[in-house]
């Protein structure tokens, strides 16, 4: 377990919260590995039909732990769990819904593709920088995003580092509902609460219906491939030197 992912279970729901304020929510190995237990147990338990994500401190999540990409980019650590997080939650079949206050990075920002309903704050800002990371997108994104909002957007997002504001993430069919700050966690229990209350078989199948999973997991499979290559390249070792230092990322040298 990770004392940053807090776990709740009330009226079948199980709320997972992202509980690293300090550090804008930023996921580390053990937090995606803490998600992935309880997502896992959740699967088994008939008592748990719906799962929320809610986070603490304003930020919904700034993505991965930086330095935990240092460290693989350096060859100091094996994997990053991100990977068995996006596909766990993928091949989830029970509902999904998030509940986001604030920024939503990387990851906190493709993570929302797998939920079936989700309610941002007018403070909201989703943004996807994985070129500025010299990184790819991840999360079955690089198939979703643009499905979702059009290719030109997709790509601004992408390769500009160009962000959501909440209000543009409901039109453009990225959340339900934008909502006051202080609101969106409210609506979003209450969401989840309605959900646990349908019929458990039916709003399950409805779910598989409108996804193609296996097109999900052989797009996050594919992605992971050419991240995993990104991530131990010299241009991204100088973004996580970069942010480490506190200075724009120079790929000037890089031909
Ligand atoms: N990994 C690790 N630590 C992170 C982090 C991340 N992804 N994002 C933020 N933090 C840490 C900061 O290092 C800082 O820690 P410190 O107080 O010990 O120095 C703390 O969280 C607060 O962040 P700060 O940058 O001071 O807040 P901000 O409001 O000025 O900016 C962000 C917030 C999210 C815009 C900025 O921190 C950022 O760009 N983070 C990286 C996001 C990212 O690229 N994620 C990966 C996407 S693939």
């Amino acid at each position: 377990m990770s004392e940053h992912i807090k776990l709740k279970e009330e009226d079948g729901v199980l709320e997972i919260t992202f509980a690293r304020p300090d550090k804008k929510n930023a996921l580390t190995n053990a937090m995606y590995a803490a998600a992935c237990e309880a997502l896992d147990k959740a699967k088994s338990n008939r008592a748990i039909r719906v799962v929320l994500f809610s986070s603490e401190g304003g930020a919904f999540t700034a993505g991965n732990d930086m330095a935990e990409f240092a460290s693989v980019a350096g060859g100091q650590s094996g994997e990053l769990k991100a990977l068995r997080f996006v596909e766990t939650l993928a091949r989830f079949e029970k509902p999904v819904v998030a509940a986001v206050p604030g920024l939503a990075v990387g990851v906190g920002a493709t993570m929302l593709l797998h939920c079936d309903l989700v309610y941002v704050a007018d403070t909201a800002k989703l943004s996807t920088p994985f070129v500025n990371l010299a990184l790819v997108p991840e999360a079955a994104s690089s198939l979703l995003l643009p499905a979702r909002i059009g290719h030109v957007r997709a790509f601004a997002m992408f390769a500009l580092g160009e962000s959501i504001s909440g209000a543009e993430a409901v039109t453009l069919g990225l959340a339900n509902k934008m909502l006051p700050q202080d609101e969106v966690l409210t609506v979003a229990r209450t969401a989840a609460r309605t959900l646990a209350q349908k019929p458990p078989a039916s709003i399950q199948s409805t779910k598989r219906l409108m996804r193609d999973v296996t097109a999900l997991v052989a797009r996050i499979d594919a992605e992971s491939l050419i991240f995993g290559d990104c991530l131990k390249s010299d241009e991204a070792r100088e973004a996580f030197r970069a942010f480490a230092e506190r200075r724009s990322p120079d790929y000037s040298k890089f031909a």
